[in-house]
Formats: structure tokens, sequence, C-alpha cells
């Protein structure tokens, strides 16, 4: 992969220079969805597949970017001196909109570059490729213009402001997060209240993650996920009337059954109520897998799944298929829709030697429900953003 993605970089922008290889991994959520704008907990990995980047500076202003995964779109150019998001630059907004953040933070580059792209995340999977890109451009520049004082979280912090302010996407830290301090067999356990963190090993005995894209086309994703986060915020007001609490994630299950009728809206006080026991069902999963206790991490996936189908419906027909057939089948761990929701894909924890009959039973349930096929991916857990070359 590295080695292609150097040869169309060598063919569209020469071979001279001093050329270099990156790598930035898509994430899988485990569990802890919805929670990390709600100052609650998250439990992520990074993946072995992701986004290979190459690149060399320039000695002018210009930027190129190129990605074969949009080859039909071609190379688009830009410059330092235009860092403003663009309809019509598609793609290319999630690295401007990184080197903007650098610039806004003080992190100023001073000549431009030539990038080129090549990822294998399943495109709009839910696999967190823009976040995998943001931050591919972020070790990038921090590696090529000798930026210091940056640690990989400061990187994240500034993948999610240029997804944020550039790219008006309102999300959380957790893939940012995920992506850039990624260790190999390890899910990261963080406290977006704070950013406190601990890696978990992933030992699954016998059993792998497996992640079924159900390739619906995801419009409106964004605007509906900014939705659930301004219903979420309006739930937090209500109960700030009555209670001394700086988010959701501050209530126990219990404190929440108290004060819930201060929510007035009865919407916003469902996605409440999923954004308290989701964060709680993340804190006893991690506790049931240090336990070595899989089957209990299994059944809080599955009532993840439920919580966000039922009160915070962000999961829609195609995911609710792809779980439901999940439930079903012989050796399965847990099952539950992964990322934002609204199609993406679903994660399971599936028993080795089911996988094949798993893959072949939901797949031909799906395609017979939804009319198109789904695509299964058994993953590794894998390493944060880094230069590979
Ligand atoms: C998207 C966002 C994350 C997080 C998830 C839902 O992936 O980018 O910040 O909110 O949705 O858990």
């Amino acid at each position: 992969m590295q080695q292609k993605v150097l040869e169309i970089f060598q063919e569209l922008f020469g071979a001279e220079g001093d050329i270099r290889s990156y790598f930035s991994p898509g994430r899988v959520n485990l569990i802890g969805e919805h929670t990390d704008y709600n100052g609650g907990h998250v439990f992520p990995c990074a993946l072995t597949i992701g986004t290979y980047g190459i690149a060399r500076k320039r000695e002018d202003r210009k930027i190129r970017f190129y990605s074969e995964n949009f080859s039909r779109m071609g190379v688009f150019e830009t410059s330092l001196d235009d860092l403003v998001y663009h309809e019509e630059a598609n793609w290319t907004n999630y690295p401007k909109g990184v080197v903007w953040a650098f610039k806004e933070k003080g992190y100023v580059a001073d000549t431009g570059f030539d990038l080129v792209m090549y990822g294998n995340i399943p495109n709009g999977s839910g696999l967190s490729s823009s976040a995998s890109v943001e931050l591919l451009m972020g070790v990038i520049l921090v590696d090529m213009f000798g930026f210091e004082g940056l640690s990989m979280i400061d990187l994240a912090l500034l993948g999610q402001y240029a997804e944020n302010k550039f790219n008006g996407m309102n999300c959380g830290i957790m893939d940012q997060f995920a992506i850039a301090m990624g260790k190999e067999n390890q899910a990261i356990f963080l406290d977006t209240a704070d950013l406190s963190y601990e890696y978990a090993p992933i030992e699954m005995k016998g059993a792998k993650i497996v992640i079924a894209a159900s390739n619906k086309k995801r419009k409106l994703t964004d605007s509906k996920y900014n939705e659930r986060r301004a219903e979420c915020e309006e739930a937090l007001a209500d109960i700030q009337k009555q209670m001394d609490i700086k988010a959701l994630g501050d209530l126990t299950e219990e404190q929440f059954e108290e004060v819930k009728d201060a929510v007035k809206n009865p919407v916003c006080r469902k996605r409440a109520k999923h954004a308290v026991y989701e964060n709680q069902r993340t804190i006893k999963a991690v506790a049931a897998l240090k336990a070595g206790d899989l089957e209990t991490f299994g059944k809080l996936m599955n009532a993840s799944h439920v919580s966000l189908r039922d009160d915070y419906e962000v999961t829609g027909k195609e995911l609710d298929t792809l779980v439901e057939a999940a439930w079903k089948q012989e050796g399965v761990i847990g099952s539950r829709m992964t990322g934002a929701g609204f199609g993406g894909c679903t994660v399971s924890i599936v028993k080795e030697e089911a996988i094949d009959d798993f893959i072949k039973n939901v797949g031909e349930i799906y395609e017979k429900e939804i009319g198109y096929a789904a695509d299964f991916y058994v993953v590794e857990i894998g390493d944060g953003s880094r230069r590979i070359g």
C-alpha cells in the first residue's frame, strides 16, 4: 500500500527531494456512543486499516492534494493564502482545515506542500476516515515543519477544532483521540470530562472484532448529529436549574431518575437518558472486560444498541437489521451500531469459529431486507498516527 501511494506521488508530483511517508488509522468504538460531548466515557480503539499519506514540502505557498480514493476528482490546488472552506474543495476541506487550525493556534507553515493520500478504510463507513485524514495532516505538519511542543493529544484537539470550526461538524473528541493515541491490541478508556485515559488490553479468548458496513448513503449525518448535540444541551440546561452539574456524564442512573422531570421536552429527556445510561454502561463494560468477563461486556454492547435505537434514535433500519440479525447468530458475544449512526457500520464480537457463518447469514438477511449488500471486515487493533518512512 505504502509503495503504491509513493509511486502515485512520484508520477503526479515528481520523484526528487525529501519525500516522506505517514500512516493514520481508522477507529472503531466498542462502547460509549454519543457520550463524548456529554462529558462521559468512551472505549474506542485504532485499527490497522487507515490512511496512507506521502508528502513533500514545496518552496512556494501552493498546496496540492490528491487522493487515490477520489481519483476522478483529480488534483486539488490551493495555497496558504486561501485557508478557507470551499464546498467544491470537497474532501480536501479536511486536511486544509487542519492547516488552518494550526495557523489559528500559532503554528504557521511557511511553505506549501504536495500530498497524496490513499486509504483502505471503506468510504463513508463510519470508521472515521475524516478524523484519520485530520490526524495524518497533523502528524505531517509537525514532522515537516518541525513545530515543537505539540503532543499527540494536542494534535487530536487540533483535528477536532478543525472539524468543528472549519467543517461545521460539532463532533466530540473521541475519534481524533483514538486515532492519535491508538495502541496495538489495546482499547482506550477515555473520560471526555477531563481527557484522562487508560489503555485496556483487548483479550478476547478466541473471538474477533467484526465490522459490518451498512453501505447506506449517509446524507444529513452532520445536521442530525448537531441536532442530537443541541438536544442534550437543552436537557443539561434544564437539569442545571435544579442541580449543580457540569455535564450529563456527571450523573448516575439514580440521580438521573430523580431529576429527569426537570427536562421539559420529552425528546430531550430521552436523549439525556441515553447519555447518562450509556456512560454508566461504558464504565461497567470496561470493568467487566478487565475482570475477564467478556460475556457481560457483550450484553452491555447489546444494551447500548437498544438505547441508541429507542432513546437516542440514531440507528435506522439498516443498522437495526444488521444488529438484530447478528444477535441471532451462534458465537456472537455482542453487537451494536458504532460511531455517529444514521448509517455507517456495526461492531460485533464474534467467536473465531463462527465468523464465516456470521458473515454469510447476516449478509443474506441484510441483502434480503434492505435490497443491497453489506460489507464485512474482520479487523485488528493497531497503533496511532505516525511517520512510517
Ligand atoms: C462521531 C463523532 C464522535 C462521537 C460519535 C458518537 O463519530 O465524531 O465525536 O460523538 O460520533 O459516539
